[in-house]
């Protein structure tokens, strides 16, 4: 059995020609439905649904053999107990930070407003910034609104989210797509079934 570790929503709506690709149409679409295993046309592969931040968990320790995430999930969760052998390019977007329009802060410590702290602290020590980072679990968006940050770092696509709150985007912090993360063992284990179901990937990627 290959078990498939994926989150519902924009991943799995991504994921769809992804997994076609490889001979697999999940029997049901779990943003439709509460189940958390869903079978596939093929007895052998399994999908299991899961929180995005909760990808590298099931994979790392074996629960899955193989997941979608986020290079932001992975560069938050920080373990080198995964292999991650290719780049989906799905779920594009941007880590960026952003600020009210126009706002200069004036104090010599900057204050962050993040989900993504150790992003965000990497990020202002290659600057040279002393930036005193404060964890937020979503909605960075208000920070800056009340005064909790100067700025935020947080995933842009169309801006449309920065835009509609008053804010402005500002530095590129880097460029994140979704990668496959692959369980260490299973690579050694179920190898041919995971070589076999990276490649098609690979492939379509590569086509795309
Ligand atoms: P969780 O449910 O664990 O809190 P989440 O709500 O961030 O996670 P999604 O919103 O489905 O989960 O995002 C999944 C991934 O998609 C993110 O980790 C990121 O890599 C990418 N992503 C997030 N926002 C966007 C966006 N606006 N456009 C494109 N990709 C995005
Ligand atoms: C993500 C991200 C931003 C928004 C950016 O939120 O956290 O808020 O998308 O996209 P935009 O630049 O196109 O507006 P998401 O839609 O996943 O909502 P959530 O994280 O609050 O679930």
């Amino acid at each position: 059995m290959l078990t498939i570790a994926i989150s519902k929503g924009r991943i799995f709506a991504d994921s769809i020609p992804l997994l076609a690709a490889a001979g697999i149409e999940p029997a049901v679409d779990p943003d439709k439905s509460r189940l958390l295993i869903i079978g596939t046309n093929r007895p052998d592969v399994q999908l299991l649904v899961v929180r995005a931040t909760d990808v590298p968990t099931y994979v790392e320790y074996g629960a899955a053999d193989v997941g979608s995430a986020g290079k932001d999930v992975l560069l938050e969760y920080d373990s080198d107990g995964l292999y991650e052998p290719l780049d989906l390019n799905i779920a594009r977007c941007r880590m960026m930070t952003a600020a009210r329009v126009g706002y200069h802060p004036a104090g010599q410590r900057l204050r962050v407003a993040t989900k993504y702290v150790k992003i965000a602290q990497r990020y202002f020590a290659a600057q040279g910034i002393q930036a005193e980072i404060i964890k937020l679990y979503g909605s960075m968006e208000l920070a800056p609104l009340v005064g909790l940050a100067d700025c935020i770092v947080d995933l842009v696509d169309t801006g449309n989210t920065l835009k509609a709150n008053g804010l402005e985007p500002r530095e590129l912090i880097m460029h994140i797509s979704s990668r496959l993360i692959v369980n260490k063992a299973a690579m050694k284990m179920k190898h041919a079934q995971v070589t076999e179901f990276i490649g098609h990937l690979s492939q379509f990627v590569a086509n795309a």
